[in-house]
C-alpha cells in the first residue's frame, strides 16, 4: 500500500527490501525519550506562537505521555514499515488523538528532528561517562596517595631506568584520563545548541520560536544556520574521537596491568573477582578484564574511522547517509561506559606488592644516574661522570653486583673521590626523594600532586 506518512505523491509501495533496507528503527528506538521530549517542546512552542491552540497542546501532550508509558512497558508496536523511531511514535500519537496528531510535525522536519535527538542521547551520555570518569579518576587519585612512598622501577623502554613512586605512575595515568575529560567537556559545549527549527534544510514559514525550543530542551542557544543544523555531525565525531583516545589510554594502563600481573613481574594482584580461569591449565589466572579493554580500543576507533568517511563527501545538507551515524555512536557510548565502569571497579582494588617492586627497582642498575649526579657534585663534568658510571654498572654486571653492593673501595677504583655518603645517593629512598620539585618523583611531592588531583575533580 501507499499509506505512509509521505505516501502522497508515491504510485506504488516501497520494495520490501527496500523497506528494510531504509529503515533505521530497530536501532533509532534508543532516542524514544529524546525524540518525544523533542515533541514536547515543539508542540509548546507551536502553542505559544498560536499555531496550535490550548487544546491540542493539552492533547498533543497527554498522546505521548501514553507513548511513552507503552514504550516504557514494552507494550509499544514498533513497525518496520514506519522507518524510523519518529513516524513510529508520530503515527501512534495520531492513532491515539486523531487528526491533532498530524499537526505536531507543522513547522517541523525528521532531519532536524533526528538533529536535535542525537545531541540530547548524546548528551546525557556525555554526563553519564563525565560522571564514571571522575569515578574512576577518583580511585586512582586515592591509591596514589596511598603509595606516594612505594618504590618501583620506572622504564623507558621497558628496560629499568630510575626508581620511581608506584603513587607518582598513577598520576601519570590520572593526567591521561584529566585530558580525556577536558576534552569530554569540550564536546559537550560544543554541541549543546538546538537544531530544532531548521526544518527540512531552509527553515520554515512559521513564526516558530527557537530560543524557546532551545532553552526548554536544555541546549545554550539555537544553532546559527539552518543548512548546517540538518548537516552537522561533526559532534557524534567529536565524541568518537574523544572516545578514541580515552580507550588508548585504557589501553595503555591495561598494557601495564596485564604485565605487572604477570609471574615475572609480580608488581600486583588483580582480585580474583576480576579475572578468569583457564579450562585446561589449572595455575592460570587471566587479567581478562585488562585484555578486553585493551581489546575495545580496536572498535572504538573503527567507529571513529567510520563516522569521519560517512561524512567526508556529502555535499549539503542532509542525505540519507547520516543514517548511518547511530549504530557507530551508540556502540561507542556503550563501549566506552562499559570499560570504565570495569576500571572504575577494578582499579581501587588492585593490591601492589610492595617487595616485588622494591626488589625489581634495586636491580637493573636504577640508581645509575644517582651515582652520576653525585660524581657532578664532586666537580666532574655530566659527561666524564656518565662514562664513570658506566664502567661501574659494566663491572657490576660482570660480577652480577648493584652498585650499592659494592665496596667502597671498588667504587673508588673508578673515580678516587668518592665518599663514604655515595651509599645514601645509591639508596632508593635517596633516589626519589632527591627529585623534589614539582611533577617530581619525591613522595613528598607525589602526596601533593595527589592534593592537587583531587582538588580538580572537587571543583568540577
Ligand atoms: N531515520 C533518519 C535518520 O536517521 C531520520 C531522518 C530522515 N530524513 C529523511 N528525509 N529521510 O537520519
Amino acid at each position: 500500500d501507499t499509506s505512509k506518512l509521505w505516501g502522497g505523491r508515491f504510485s506504488e509501495p516501497t520494495d520490501s527490501f527496500v523497506q528494510r533496507f531504509t529503515a533505521s528503527v530497530n536501532f533509532d528506538q534508543r532516542m524514544a525519550a529524546e525524540d518525544i521530549a523533542g515533541s514536547l517542546a515543539h508542540a509548546q512552542m507551536l502553542c505559544s506562537v498560536g499555531v496550535l491552540s490550548a487544546p491540542e497542546l493539552q492533547q498533543i501532550q497527554e498522546g505521548l505521555a501514553t507513548v511513552q508509558r507503552e514504550i516504557d512497558e514494552g507494550s509499544f508496536q514498533w513497525s518496520v514499515e514506519l522507518e524510523d523511531v519518529h513516524m513510529n511514535i508520530e503515527a501512534r500519537l495520531t492513532e491515539l488523538i486523531g487528526v491533532t496528531g498530524k499537526k505536531l510535525h507543522t513547522g517541523r522536519s525528521r532531519n532536524d528532528q533526528v538533529a536535535t535527538d542525537i545531541r540530547l542521547f548524546l548528551r546525557s551520555a556525555i554526563d553519564r561517562i563525565a560522571s564514571e570518569l571522575t569515578r574512576l579518576q577518583a580511585g586512582t587519585i586515592t591509591l596514589a596517595a596511598a603509595n606516594a612512598d612505594t618504590i618501583m622501577p620506572g622504564f623507558t623502554h621497558l628496560q629499568t631506568a630510575q626508581p620511581v613512586s608506584f603513587g607518582h605512575h598513577l598520576l601519570a595515568w590520572n593526567e591521561m584520563l584529566e585530558r580525556d575529560y577536558g576534552r569530554l567537556m569540550d564536546c559537550r559545549a560544543r554541541m549543546n545548541q538546538s537544531p530544532l527549527g531548521a526544518a527540512a534544510l531552509a527553515g520554515t514559514t512559521y513564526p516558530i520560536d527557537r530560543a524557546q525550543t532551545a532553552a526548554a530542551l536544555g541546549f545554550d542557544k539555537p544553532t546559527e544556520n539552518s543548512l548546517d543544523s540538518v548537516s552537522d555531525r561533526d559532534f557524534a565525531i567529536e565524541f568518537c574521537s574523544f572516545a578514541a583516545l580515552l580507550l588508548t589510554h585504557l589501553s595503555r594502563m591495561s598494557e601495564e596491568l596485564v604485565v605487572w600481573a604477570s609471574a615475572q613481574f609480580n608488581f600486583i594482584e588483580l582480585p580474583d573477582r576480576f579475572c578468569t580461569g583457564s579450562s585446561i591449565m589449572p595455575q592460570k589466572k587471566n587479567p581478562d578484564v585488562p585484555e578486553l579493554v585493551r581489546g575495545k580500543v580496536g572498535r572504538v576507533n573503527g567507529h571513529l574511522v567510520a563516522l569521519l568517511t560517512l561524512m567526508k563527501s556529502q555535499p549539503l545538507a542532509y542525505n540519507k547517509d547520516n543514517q548511518e551515524d547511530k549504530e557507530p555512536l551508540f556502540d561507542t557510548v556503550d563501549t566506552v561506559l562499559d570499560c570504565l565502569r570495569a576500571f572504575g571497579d577494578m582499579l581501587p582494588a588492585i593490591k601492589p606488592r610492595r617487595e616485588q617492586m622494591r626488589e625489581a627497582a634495586r636491580s637493573g642498575f636504577s640508581t645509575a644516574t644517582d651515582l652520576a649526579d653525585y660524581l657532578v657534585g664532586l666537580g666532574l663534568p655530566f659527561r666524564d661522570a656518565h662514562e664513570v658510571v658506566g664502567k661501574a654498572v659494566a663491572h657490576g654486571v660482570a660480577t652480577g653486583m648493584d652498585l650499592a653492593e659494592m665496596e667502597l673501595a671498588t667504587l673508588q677504583g673508578f673515580c678516587a673521590d668518592i665518599g663514604d655518603d655515595v651509599f645514601e645517593v645509591l639508596t632508593l629512598e635517596g633516589s626519589i626523594g632527591a627529585r623534589d620539585h614539582l611533577g617530581g618523583t619525591a613522595p613528598n611531592q607525589v602526596a601533593a600532586a595527589a592534593q592537587r588531583a583531587q582538588q580538580r575533580l572537587a571543583e568540577r
